[in-house]
């Protein structure tokens, strides 16, 4: 009997991992399953025990394992510092390292831009706005810019300064005969709209993942979205705080997914694919704008926050060493080609069936959508009959499977999963009611 407190109780225990390595978990009863999922939580970019991030670990480890960055320069952190800021939008040049998770990260976004507009003396600038079916984090703060049925017994606990727009996803929320710009155009009316409602002096931030996420299954916005907000958020002094923990470093293609829409938020929090899954770091990137206010005429003369294990020198070491290769063109490069190819198999193989909705999604980062009787029952027949007959793992939720594998997924790998894919897919269809 297990005295662990878990999310599911009802669910039955699941098979111990004896070894993890590549994209493959070992079990102990004797299987090897290929993962697609990325670690089910897709943080593992890298896959599970990358020969070169364990060296530097190793490495890291025998000199120690923590030190505080605050009190002794830690050249690791600095050349991790350079490396997350040579690839991100223009202007961006300080990163926040937040802690460990990528609820702090996000955590610390929101104090910090609370901070920069309160030392420049806007202290009223105290509201949030979010969007429907979105998740931050777990943290109080994080919950109170998230909406989700599962938070909604915490809203007696959270602060009420937040407000929310629809959530921006083109695939479900576009009037019939709206262009994509128009849709793009009306989502930053909502924003522009709920601004003024509450008054702009009040309106402190923004908050929205770059691509919606494992909710609604890897929606890119629409051209133009980012940019039409951006405006709004200038218009009125609104921080754009950006969530990319689950869809930045590397997973849309490029490093940042906002790169895809050239804009430069005000800050972009990362998360999982940070450390990779060999160490929990997060940080936040942003510019040298708050060490500015923070030591100007009104500043309160240093960031009012900090952790324990900010900076963590072991976390350090690891996402030193995954962040050089996932930063290569060579590692991009395959991200997007290998995305492509699976994304394009998923289409003409199963475009013309009558469950298929859409794929959609960027790099190693997407979805397939469908629809039939109990989707939720047939994705997870699915994901049964790959783990059971196929030894593949992949993520199926509600009315869709995401794919988040490892970066190093090769061709063959990604041929294996979707030949299994396709098969289960046709054979289990062939006897499912479609309505
Ligand atoms: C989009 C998004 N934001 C925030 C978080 C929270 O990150 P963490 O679980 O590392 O605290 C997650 C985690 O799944 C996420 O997907």
């Amino acid at each position: 009997m297990s005295h662990i407190l878990k999310k599911f109780p009802k669910d039955p225990p699941g098979p111990v991992v004896t070894k993890a390595e590549g994209v493959y978990l070992h079990t102990d009863d004797g299987r090897k399953l290929l993962d697609t999922t990325g670690g089910w939580t897709s943080c593992a970019a890298l896959g599970y025990s990358h020969p070169v991030v364990l060296e530097a670990m190793r490495e890291q480890m025998s000199k120690f394992t923590h030190v505080d960055y605050n009190i002794f320069t830690n050249p690791m952190l600095e050349e991790l510092a350079e490396l997350l800021l040579s690839q991100a939008p223009k202007g961006m040049n300080r990163v926040y390292f937040a802690g460990n998770g990528g609820s702090e990260a996000m955590e610390g976004a929101l104090k910090l831009s609370y901070q920069l507009h309160y030392d420049a003396g806007k202290r009223d600038k105290q509201w949030y706005i979010g969007r429907d079916q979105s998740f931050y984090g777990s943290t109080m703060h994080c919950a109170v810019v998230s909406e989700l049925p599962v938070l909604k017994m915490y809203e007696p606990l959270l602060p009420i300064q937040r407000a929310l727009v629809p959530q921006h996803n083109p695939y479900l929320n576009m009037l019939p005969g709206e262009s994509l710009d128009d849709y793009a155009r009306r989502g930053a009316k909502d924003l522009e709209d709920k601004i003024l409602e509450i008054g702009a002096h009040r309106v402190a931030g923004f908050v929205g993942e770059t691509q919606l996420g494992s909710l609604v299954g890897d929606v890119p916005a629409a051209p133009g979205y980012w940019k039409y907000i951006r405006e709004v958020c200038d218009r009125h002094d609104v921080h754009l705080i950006l969530d990319e923990i689950y869809c930045g470093l590397g997973r849309s293609g490029k490093i940042y997914n906002i790169s895809n829409d050239d804009v430069t938020p005000d800050f972009i929090v990362i998360g999982k694919n940070l450390g990779a899954g060999h160490a929990p770091i997060s940080a936040v990137i942003t510019d040298n704008r708050l060490e500015s206010v923070v030591l100007g005429p009104h500043g309160s003369g240093r960031l009012n926050q900090g952790h324990t294990h900010q900076g963590y020198s072991l976390g350090a070491a690891a996402a030193l060493a995954v962040q050089k290769i996932v930063h290569s063109p060579e590692m991009l490069a395959h991200i997007n080609s290998l995305g492509a190819h699976m994304r394009g198999r998923l289409e003409s193989e199963l475009g013309n069936h009558p469950f298929f909705r859409n794929v959609r999604g960027r790099g190693l980062l997407f979805s397939i959508e469908y629809d039939c009787k109990d989707k939720n029952v047939f994705g997870l027949t699915l994901a049964k009959n790959l783990n059971e007959k196929h030894c593949v793992l992949i993520n199926s939720k509600w009315h869709r499977v995401s794919f988040t594998p490892a970066y190093i997924l090769s061709r063959e790998q990604a041929d294996f999963v979707l030949d299994g894919f396709v098969a289960e897919f046709k054979a289990i269809a062939e006897t499912w009611p479609r309505d």
